[in-house]
């Protein structure tokens, strides 16, 4: 990778120099000023605007939601797809408009879309406007970035990943569900996927650091958490030490948090142990969020994933077999190159078979530097778009079965936050990461309580509190 005009990469191999130069930097120059922080893409870009508000509220801005009222925009970018794209630079357009009335305005871009040398280039050459570009290896330098920000764009983007660093300052969205970063990056290399490229090479955080972490949540109240990665269940391969992810996973259920989540796992890393570690404790959620990509073994191979459909099915029953009660849900591409009509099918043959519980469902976007984009996309976006179409129905019709079976059962539900669906509702999560409506509990944010379900829709159920539950 050639960027003249950016700063050459570094690589970061002194974890006291990174940490001494900018983690957790306090001031307060911005008292009194506001930010809105905007983040796009998945739950790894989430948890790091966990990191980048924790920096910002070090330097003494406090957050809004109102854009005309913010004195310093970050947008934490996504990559995986054409139309994330898309969408950080139609905002970028509002912004530009924006600073013409306050100038003083700080805008700065990060995440996974600023790893990429054309946007970055991009950026400099049409968005000048924007003051400061940073990458996903270097979150921790925002606030010296903040606090030198001039009206000279500041772009630090490294092409090189460093090391993990530890004891960073999140200001967490919740106070009763937390991510937990168990690592960084990933070494699959999927030939349509980015983030290899945007996120850089795996790198596992030592199992007494996240323990500790663990820990740290759990005296201060936490009820669940996620431990995060691209690929979880690779956890520790790239470690001297000799742990896998069933251990972290055992070790993390013996604190004893009420709820232990994890994604994204792998199909082509899933052992026996970790099926069997997440059957034995009851504070393991019985949920797994699995990606199939296709059901056909040749575009699989395409693909690079590993697997064949039959090891998919295999594994997909084990785990039945072993978690009863185990939700399963999972990620799909549609019309990646010379995916026939019998390819597709393959897809909607695993989707009956498996009857997973929801998919989040794709059409494939080639992505520049990724092997696949150098197979021609031949699939016109018409036969995408109905396969899309196709898949979406059938996928859904399975989700409302499944969500139908639980009406008139009493379940346990984390009550989360209020809910979107009226004043008095409230919302939160079955232990297998059911969404819930919930009338008569809205004193009982933060809580797990028993939940009656009263009606089911493809996306959510209803229920209401049940009062008797553990009356005997
Ligand atoms: N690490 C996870 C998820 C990565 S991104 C995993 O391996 O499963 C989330 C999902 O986006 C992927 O599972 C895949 O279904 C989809 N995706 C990734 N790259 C894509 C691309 N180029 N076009 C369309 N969908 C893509
Ligand atoms: Fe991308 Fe594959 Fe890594 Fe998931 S496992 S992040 S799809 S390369
Ligand atoms: Fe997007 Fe980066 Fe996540 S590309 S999906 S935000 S790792």
């Amino acid at each position: 990778m050639n960027l003249p005009n950016l700063k050459e990469a570094k690589i970061r191999t002194n974890k006291e120099v990174a940490i001494k130069e900018a983690l957790n930097l306090k001031s307060d120059k911005f008292k009194g000023q506001k930010f809105y922080l905007k983040t796009y893409g998945c739950q790894m870009n989430v948890h790091d605007s966990e990191e980048i508000k924790g920096i910002l509220t070090n330097l003494s801005f406090s957050e809004t939601t109102d854009l005309n009222e913010a004195d310093i925009i970050v947008l934490n970018t996504c990559a995986i797809r054409e139309n994330a794209h898309d969408k950080v630079f139609g905002f970028l357009g509002r912004i530009k408009h924006l600073k013409r009335n306050k100038p003083d305005l700080i805008v700065c871009v990060g995440g996974c879309m600023a790893q990429e040398n054309s946007v970055a280039n991009l950026l400099k050459e049409k968005y000048p406007f924007v003051n400061i570009v940073f990458g996903t290896h270097n979150i921790n330098e925002l606030g010296t970035m903040i606090l030198n920000a001039s009206s000279n764009q500041d772009i630090e983007v490294y092409s090189i990943e460093g090391d993990v660093y530890e004891n960073i300052d999140y200001k967490r969205d919740s106070k009763y569900s937390a991510w937990v970063n168990i690592m960084y990056g990933c070494d699959k290399f999927c030939t349509y996927c980015i983030v290899p490229y945007t996120r850089g090479k795996q790198r596992s955080r030592k199992m007494p650091d996240i323990l500790k972490e663990v820990q740290t949540l759990k005296d201060e109240g936490y009820q669940e958490i996620t431990l995060l990665g691209q690929n979880v269940n690779a956890y520790g391969k790239d470690l001297a030490e000799n742990y896998d992810f069933a251990t972290l996973l055992e070790e993390a259920a013996r604190i004893n948090i009420p709820r232990i989540r994890f994604v994204t796992s792998h199909p082509w890393d899933f052992t026996d142990e970790m099926i069997n570690v997440i059957a034995k404790y009851p504070n393991i959620m019985p949920y797994i969020h699995l990606p199939l990509q296709s059901g056909s073994s040749k575009i699989l191979k395409l693909m690079g994933r590993r697997y064949t459909k039959e090891d998919y099915l295999k594994l997909y029953q084990k785990i039945k077999e072993t978690i009863p009660g185990c939700s399963i849900t999972t990620d799909i591409i549609v019309g990646f190159p010379n995916e026939t009509e019998e390819d597709f099918k393959e897809t909607l043959d695993v989707v009956n078979t498996c009857a997973f519980d929801g998919a989040y469902t794709f059409i494939y976007s080639p992505r520049e530097g990724t092997p696949a984009a150098l197979i021609k996309d031949n699939i016109s976006k018409e036969v995408k778009e109905a396969r899309l179409q196709t898949l979406n129905k059938l996928v859904n019709s399975y989700s409302l079965k499944h969500n139908k079976e639980y009406v008139n059962k009493i379940v346990k539900v984390l009550v989360t936050s209020p809910s979107e669906k009226g004043e008095n509702k409230v919302c939160g999560y079955t232990e297998t990461m059911k969404l819930v409506n919930i009338t008569g509990a809205s004193n009982d944010i933060g809580k797990i309580i028993d939940v009656k379900i009263t009606s089911a829709k493809s996306f959510s159920l209803d229920g209401e509190k049940e009062i008797f539950a553990n009356i005997s």
